[in-house]
């Protein structure tokens, strides 16, 4: 019996949506280099691409977005919880539990999940998440929550309910790119979650209710919110060298730094290095981008690792005035429509996961000591 720790190398299904290429550097989705995609496509075409594994022409991505934006007010009681959640819950928390409230008003629960009804619920959970994200980002500030809009890109209309009023261009457009970017990545840890999941044949909810819980790990999606803390905790340019000489000798992991399949560049990080670097010109405090510089030059050098999607992604948000701990959530935002194509693709031709382990306990053969005579 051979163990590959954290299923290393291991290859669990075969699928036509995304493909990482570790050696080169390379994303792929449904056969577009990612590189061919950022910037020349929006994020919703590229939502349409993963769910229908082609881009949509004028007319079909019209209807789509028509159904998206149709869908994207919440249910009273969600609306309620996000107002009573604590305010100082983990937004990642709150998403994940109003997530999963959504299957309670879901007037299809009870009947038997059709291919209709599962992609009803691609699209109605897509179209909620963000909401659901600024929403208690609003409520958590004792702000008011404002209506939802259907003339309003997903990143747009994020952008317009966190901060009470549209935003620039240039800050949508940012997003959108930043979405493209995060909608999906191979057999990642939190799709494996949702495809395992839905693999019981449990339901939508619950499928993406477990991947939220595996995206918010600090060593998934979880790394870029680390990274500000990381970039807060040194302060200046000059501190980066002895802090990460101190790091790396108690062993301590540099967060959005390493990858488990890319040995090369992650293609992600230079958009969004870039995306960073022109923002930070902008707002006139290049002191993150420089310190994010310098970090990545001595993991390269000491340890030859390289910046992974969140190293950037973390920079470009805090320039965007988006609060560090909405970094992680909107990660989810941009993932949804990545775990929704791989649910939906998992029920097309379904097995259940369901590996084995490696006993390494006690030898068989114990007798039971009647439990008062237990030590
Ligand atoms: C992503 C990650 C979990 C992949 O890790 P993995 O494939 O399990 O690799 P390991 O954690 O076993 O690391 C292998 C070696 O590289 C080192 N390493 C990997 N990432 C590192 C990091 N971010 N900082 C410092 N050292 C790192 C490990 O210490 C280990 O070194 P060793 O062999 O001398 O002990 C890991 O790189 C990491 O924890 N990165 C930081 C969190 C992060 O950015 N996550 C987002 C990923 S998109």
């Amino acid at each position: 019996m051979t163990v590959s720790r954290g299923l290393e190398g291991v290859v669990a299904n075969s699928t036509r949506l995304s493909d990482v290429i570790g050696d080169k550097g390379q994303l792929i989705y449904c056969g577009y280099d990612i590189n061919e995609l950022a910037g020349k496509v929006s994020y919703k075409e590229v939502v349409y691409l993963l769910w229908h594994r082609k881009l949509p022409n004028r007319k079909e991505l019209d209807t789509f977005v028509r159904e998206l934006r149709g869908e994207r007010q919440l249910p009273e009681p969600v609306i309620d919880f996000l107002k009573s959640a604590p305010r100082d819950a983990e937004p990642m928390d709150v998403m994940r539990t109003a997530i999963s409230m959504l299957g309670l008003y879901d007037p299809d629960m009870g009947k038997e999940a059709t291919p209709e009804i599962n992609r009803h619920r691609a699209v109605s959970i897509t179209a909620k998440i963000g909401v659901i994200a600024a929403y208690f980002h609003r409520a958590r500030n004792g702000k008011s929550l404002p209506p939802v809009r259907d003339d309003l890109t997903e990143a747009e209309h994020f952008l317009y309910l966190m901060c009470g009023e549209p935003q620039s261009k240039e800050a949508s457009d940012t997003l959108d790119i930043a979405f493209i970017l995060h909608a999906d990545h191979g057999m990642n840890a939190s799709t494996f979650s949702a495809r395992v999941t839905i693999s019981t044949l449990s339901d939508f909810y619950s499928a993406i209710t477990a991947a939220i819980g595996t995206l918010k790990g600090p060593l998934h999606g979880g790394a870029n919110e680390g990274v500000i803390h990381m970039l807060e905790e040194i302060g200046s340019v000059d501190k980066v060298d002895a802090y990460i000489e101190k790091a790396l000798a108690e062993k301590k992991k540099i967060m959005g730094i390493g990858h488990r399949v890319y040995k090369t560049l992650d293609p992600r990080a230079p958009h969004l290095r870039a995306m960073a670097i022109k923002l930070s010109e902008k707002l006139g405090d290049p002191k993150w981008i420089k310190m994010s510089e310098r970090i990545a030059q001595l993991m390269k050098e000491k340890k030859n690792l390289n910046a992974n999607v969140d190293f950037y992604s973390a920079t470009v948000y805090y320039s965007l005035g988006i609060p560090t701990d909405l970094f992680t959530p909107i990660f989810a935002i941009a993932r949804c429509s990545g775990w929704c194509a791989q649910v939906l693709e998992q029920l097309e031709d379904n097995r259940l996961y369901r590996p084995l382990s490696e006993y390494v306990g006690e030898p068989i053969g114990k007798k039971v000591v009647p439990i008062d005579e237990r030590p």
